[in-house]
């Protein structure tokens, strides 16, 4: 057997990062991330589709020779560009000098922009097919699923469809490939976390996405990160439809910072009553502590979202800040927002959090619970009413 047999002629050839720290230097990768490729084999010709970082480009490229020992690919697709699966590009031609390098015209656009790539080059347009034989591939022009350039491509004859960055996730593979023979568990809350990160921002490219994919049938759906879904696949569809239009878990996320611990009190006091009022998914989050991408996959997966800042040089405290700025990059919506705060001689914080939130498609839920100093009465009864009005919110 082979484990990384997907279908008779579809192997997969990808690698396995466990090293990299910070994905796209910015991304924690607690369990490592994979730049999936595959090899598909027709009776004419072969194909790679999509390619590894360069740094990985050695395993890459001796996973393809392990599978043609005697000869070189015919075709290397493209389905996304950035440089997490084409760094290892260059490589490549190097050790297969004619292969010859498909996408659309954004792609060989960066192609030469990134790699100074010109020839062997062959232009698709959206719904062009290429034939090795027994095996069509069409082309889908996807753009915006993150990048400009991307697209899908799909095997008609094995109802595959290599979806680039769609439906990814963090998270090396550790010796399987396909769904049906791991445990997937930390690939669906991965999923979370790389779509908040990475993908969040487009998600209206992503349901545009959807609607052009959905006619079509699909036994296996590969990825260019995480494993290829074919058990699990309406699973990972379905979370996949729900990010994108920010649907949401009934639950709330407390993302607060503190500089001496009072604003954290309001915090706790918040979760607590929360608690007490039934509410089971309540996710603290210290942002001076906890990566942020762990914070937006969560408000990406609750519905409610409490955010609590100290005044800090007349500002909001620049963790908060960082965050805020993060969640309306992405365009949220469809959330119940708190805003909590504190100060000690000129409160700032809790307006200037508000007023970036103001038109934006959530409902921001009063009042705003505020200290000066430390927690007095007042503060305490604001916590309690705010609490309730979450509740409430939640249950709509
Ligand atoms: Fe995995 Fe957008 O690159």
């Amino acid at each position: 057997m082979n484990i990384n047999r997907i279908t008779d002629r579809v192997t997969y050839c990808g690698v396995n990062d466990r090293t990299k720290s910070l994905f796209e230097n910015l991304w924690e990768l607690p369990y490592g991330v994979s730049y999936n490729s595959y090899f598909v084999q027709g009776t004419n010709a072969t194909a790679i589709i999509d390619a590894s970082d360069s740094g990985h480009a050695a395993g890459f490229i001796d996973h393809i020779a392990e599978l043609l020992p005697d000869s070189a690919p015919d075709y290397l697709i493209i389905n996304h560009i950035e440089p997490d699966h084409s760094g290892a590009i260059p490589m490549l031609k190097s050790k297969y000098p004619n292969i010859k390098i498909v996408g659309n015209a954004k792609t060989m656009d960066m192609l030469k922009g990134f790699y100074g790539i010109e020839d062997n080059l062959m232009t698709v347009a959206d719904g062009d097919t290429i034939d090795l034989g027994d095996c069509h591939l069409r082309f889908i022009f996807t753009p915006m699923v993150h990048w400009p350039e991307t697209m899908m491509t799909y095997f008609e004859e094995e109802r595959i469809l290599f979806s680039g960055d769609a439906f990814g996730c963090f998270g090396a593979l550790n010796g399987a490939v396909v769904d049906k023979q791991m445990d997937t568990e930390i690939y669906f809350s991965e999923a979370y976390r790389y779509y908040a990160c990475i993908v969040a921002k487009y998600g209206q490219f992503v349901g545009k996405a959807f609607d052009k994919i959905a006619p079509l049938p699909m036994d296996y759906i590969c990825s260019t990160h995480g494993p290829v879904w074919h058990e699990q696949k309406p699973k990972i569809i379905e979370q996949y439809i729900k990010m994108s239009n920010w649907e949401a878990e009934k639950g709330v996320v407390i993302a607060y910072g503190s500089m001496y611990g009072n604003t954290t009190v309001i915090a706790e006091r918040l979760a607590s009553k929360l608690a007490d009022a039934g509410i089971k998914s309540i996710r603290l989050h210290d942002v001076s502590y906890t990566p942020q991408s762990r914070i937006l996959a969560d408000i990406m997966r609750f519905k409610g979202l409490i955010l609590i800042s100290p005044t800090y040089n007349a500002e909001i405290f620049p963790p908060v800040e960082s965050l805020l700025t993060a969640i309306l990059e992405r365009g949220i919506k469809n959330r119940a927002i708190g805003v909590a705060g504190s100060y000690t001689w000129g409160s700032q914080a809790i307006r200037k959090i508000a007023s970036r939130l103001e038109g934006k498609p959530v409902t921001l839920l009063q009042p705003t619970p505020q200290l000066k100093q430390a927690l007095h009465m007042s503060t305490n009864d604001d916590i309690e009413l705010l609490a309730a009005n979450m509740k409430s919110e939640l249950e709509n």
